[in-house]
């Protein structure tokens, strides 16, 4: 098919372990999408790294934490976990919306009038509640009030740091293993253990006789870990199953959120334009009402906004896969980069949809700004295609894609309703889009949190 080989990324140790510390060094001082920036910029967007190991081993990497569920599952098994999973995000809309305007009034009443707050924390919480009402039909908090208090913080630190580790495991290739410290085990261990937990639970109202379930219980609602529980009882299975849903849905939602409300507050122009259009729609202020799911598709701006959020920073930033067959690539082979590239059975493909997004061929001049106009008249997403992938496409397309946006822009526009002239809190100083702080795991966060000055008046 005239494929040629791609530019080569130059490793010049064996194995490519000069790129593997310049990883780990990235890494460590917050920078590693800087790096793959640089990476891109001196060997070209599609290259070559000879690191003589694959990178499609994503469910070794994942197992000791995420066991086998949608995520690291393919083929039949991941079919059928997609077929349980979808009438979740059909079925229940109209719950799913009012759980999510719940957990949104319990954030706001965690943050201060006219003070300062992180808010990634909060964020956190929520999208862990929202996301937990998807799988168990209830939210941690009314778990909490009954038997596990005080667990939430305890898992959420430990589900972190295990995922901290199944980056490093990642990024080590088919060394994954070097990475199996006592503190990995335990981060697992605590994380399967509060899951377990939930499960039990599920099992337990499950199996109790009709007439001893509640009203809640009998109430016709596709709740997940009941549709699992008709399937199964394999409690490894159960477990593994819904932290996988659970990485995908709490993450990747509330980093979306920081690094919008980050923007908003580095950006007048675009909150002064955002608050406009929310004060025109519903209205401002503390006594202002929710907005109804249709005053939010009345919201076109916020559309935009989040648009371009997750173009600068796509919550799965790097990604990759491993082909199933030997393929083709059609672009990127040759010393012009356009002939095609043989990919071998077992090869690995990885991408990244930071550095894509970022491409001033693709976005022009101004790639680096935060516009959400851009986005404006349709015409460039059209224009884009797959240059544009935050949730990705094809059948593996995010499931949560409306249910997420539908909760990062209803709860960016009670924020800004409730606090319209937030601002970057005085001293800060200021950080130009690319070289802030990033943590990386499976998402990309902001290194430093979301430290907001929460304004309700001018
Ligand atoms: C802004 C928020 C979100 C973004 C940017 C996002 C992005 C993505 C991306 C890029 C993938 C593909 C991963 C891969 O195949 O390698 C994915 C998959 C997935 N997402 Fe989301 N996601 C978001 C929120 C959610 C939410 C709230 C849920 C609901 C629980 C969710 C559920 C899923 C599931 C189940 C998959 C796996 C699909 C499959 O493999 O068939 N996502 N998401």
């Amino acid at each position: 098919m005239g494929c040629k080989p791609a530019r080569r990324w130059a490793a010049r140790w064996p194995q490519g372990l000069d790129f593997l510390l310049k990883a780990a060094h990235h890494a460590k001082a917050q920078t590693i999408l800087q790096f793959f920036l640089e990476v891109v910029e001196s060997s070209g967007t599609t290259h070559e790294q000879q690191l003589h190991f694959g990178l499609g081993l994503r469910p070794k990497h994942f197992a000791p934490l995420m066991g086998s569920g949608i995520f690291t599952q393919d083929g039949k098994s991941w079919k059928h976990s997609r077929a349980l999973l979808r009438p979740q995000f059909a079925s229940n809309r109209y719950q799913n919306f009012e759980e999510i305007k719940k957990c949104v009034e319990s954030l706001l009443s965690n943050v201060p009038a006219d003070g300062i707050i992180d808010l990634q924390p909060l964020f956190f919480r929520l999208t862990f509640d929202t996301t937990t009402f998807l799988l168990f039909g209830e939210t941690l908090s009314s778990l909490q009030s009954r038997e596990i208090a005080g667990q939430e913080s305890e898992f959420g630190k430990a589900f972190n740091l295990g995922q901290d580790y199944l980056s490093h495991r990642g990024r080590l290739g088919d060394f994954y293993w070097l990475a199996n410290t006592p503190e990995f085990r335990r981060a697992c261990k605590i994380s399967h253990r509060f899951v377990d937990h939930a499960i039990q639970r599920a099992l337990d109202a499950a199996d109790a006789p009709q007439h001893e379930k509640s009203v809640d219980d009998q109430k016709k609602q596709y709740v997940f870990i009941n549709a699992l529980l008709q399937e199964t009882r394999d409690k490894k299975e159960l477990r593994d199953q819904c932290l996988n849903v659970l990485l995908a849905g709490r993450d990747t939602t509330a980093c979306c959120l920081s690094w919008t409300l980050k923007l908003l507050a580095r950006h007048p122009r675009v909150l002064d334009k955002l608050r406009k259009e929310i004060e025109y729609v519903v209205g401002l202020g503390e006594d202002a009402p929710q907005p109804t799911r249709e005053q939010l598709k009345m919201m076109r701006y916020l559309d935009l906004v989040l648009k371009e959020v997750l173009r600068l920073y796509p919550s799965v930033p790097v990604n990759s896969r491993a082909a199933l067959k030997t393929t083709t690539l059609p672009l990127g082979g040759g010393p012009d980069g356009q002939s095609p590239i043989l990919i071998r059975k077992g090869e690995a493909v990885g991408y990244c949809v930071y550095a894509m997004h970022r491409r001033k061929d693709i976005y022009g001049e101004d790639a680096l700004d935060f516009r959400p106009e851009r986005w404006e008249d349709g015409q460039l997403l059209r224009d884009v295609g797959y240059g544009y992938l935050p949730f990705n496409a094809g059948p593996r397309v995010c499931l949560g894609q409306d249910f997420a946006l539908l909760e990062a822009g209803y709860t960016t526009a009670r924020l800004v309703q409730r606090f319209p002239f937030l601002s970057v809190p005085a001293g800060e100083p200021p950080v130009r889009i690319s070289e802030e702080k990033q943590i990386l795991t499976l998402v990309v966060a902001p290194g430093d949190g979301c430290r907001v000055q929460m304004r309700s008046s001018n």
